[in-house]
This record gives structure tokens, C-alpha cells and sequence, in this order.
């Protein structure tokens, strides 16, 4: 089974989604590791929850990016994880990580990518009144929500108001991420 490590920053709703399929068996991984930027993330008390292993730092108490991704890289290794899976991570990836997990992070983002990048992309979709709201599954590289798209799903806003669009993205969110990686890695495997 695919070790994976869970990166979130706050609710980790997709963390319990992705959790959940790995135990009922839709989603052939072991989450080994919860790691979040933010002591007090909900995310920490459903990983405590489900007895997966977390981690939290303060990135200010390092240095620099690097410093804090270097102790990431290890904790890492440490546990063997093998994909990072960033679900609701609201920090960009530097080169330590990227360099250590080669074309083996992915991440999540509620919009339908290239449009709406960057934070409160629900917000930016509503802002901007585009006709479809969606969810992005897409690789990680140096930019913001830029690398290569893995699973994209969208419906149309027709003027549901944001609670409502809010309420769909995640509905979608928890079904296509367990979904897209089971495929991702089921695709590897046999190469
Ligand atoms: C999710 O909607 C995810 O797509 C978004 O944060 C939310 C986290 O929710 N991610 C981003 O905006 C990344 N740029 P969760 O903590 O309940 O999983």
C-alpha cells in the first residue's frame, strides 16, 4: 500500500474524506503521517481521532523555507512516506520538497484550474460571476496551482449563493480526491 503524509492548515475535512476511503478499501493507501503549519488545526483532533501519527511546526520558529522543509524531508523519510497529498495546505511548496518528492505531490484547489489560483478561490469564482465553480486535482511544481491537471470537475453557479457553492465543492472535494489518487496510483504500480 502507498505510504502517503496528509498536508492541511485547518478543517481536514479531505483528510477525513481520504482517511475514510482508505478504510473502507476505495482507496488502496495508509495515511502515515498528518503534518500542518498550524498547531491549532482542526485537522490535528481528527488525526488523533482516526491514531494517524501528526506533526505540527510553527514555520516561524525556522529560519527560512528550507530550514523548515529539511526537517519536513526527514520526518518523512523517517516514516517512509512515499506521495504527499496536500488537502487544504495553504503554504506554497519550496525546492527541498519539491526535489525530494519528484512529480509525487498533489494537491487539491476549489476551482476549475488555470482559472482562480491562489487562496479563497470560491470567493474568487463568485467575485468574478463565471458560469461554472468546480474542483481542480492537479501535480504540484514550483508555481501557485500551476502543475500538470490529474481530474477537474465542474458545475454550473446559475446563482446558487455561496453556502451553496461552498457546500457542492466540498461534496465533490471528498469524492474525486480519494477517486483521482486511486487511479494515480493503481497507474503507477503497473508501470
Ligand atoms: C479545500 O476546499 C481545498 O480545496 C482548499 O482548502 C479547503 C480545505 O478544506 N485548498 C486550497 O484552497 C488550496 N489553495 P479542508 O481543510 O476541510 O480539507
Amino acid at each position: 500500500r502507498t505510504k502517503l503524509a496528509v498536508f492541511a492548515s485547518g478543517n481536514g475535512s479531505n483528510f477525513q474524506a481520504l482517511y475514510d476511503a482508505t478504510q473502507d478499501g476505495r482507496l488502496d493507501a495508509e495515511i502515515v503521517l498528518v503534518i500542518t503549519d498550524k498547531p491549532s488545526a482542526f485537522v490535528l483532533e481528527r488525526a488523533k481521532q482516526a491514531e494517524v501519527s501528526a506533526f505540527s511546526f510553527n514555520p516561524r520558529d525556522y529560519e527560512s523555507k528550507q530550514a523548515y522543509e529539511s526537517m519536513l524531508v526527514e520526518k518523512l523519510e523517517e516514516a517512509g512516506v512515499e506521495w504527499l497529498v496536500l488537502a487544504g495546505f495553504m503554504r506554497l511548496i519550496g525546492p527541498v520538497l519539491l526535489t525530494a518528492y519528484e512529480n509525487r505531490i498533489v494537491n487539491i484547489h476549489p476551482s476549475v484550474l488555470p482559472a482562480f489560483p491562489g487562496k479563497d478561490a470560491i470567493g474568487q469564482t463568485l467575485a468574478a460571476g463565471a458560469e461554472m465553480a468546480g474542483v481542480t486535482v492537479h501535480f504540484v511544481d514550483e508555481g501557485m496551482d500551476t502543475g500538470m491537471i490529474i481530474a477537474q470537475r465542474s458545475f454550473p453557479v446559475n446563482g446558487q449563493n455561496r453556502e451553496t457553492v461552498e457546500r457542492k465543492i466540498h461534496d465533490i472535494e471528498h469524492q474525486l480526491y480519494p477517486e483521482s489518487l486511486q487511479q494515480l496510483f493503481s497507474r503507477q504500480q503497473s508501470v
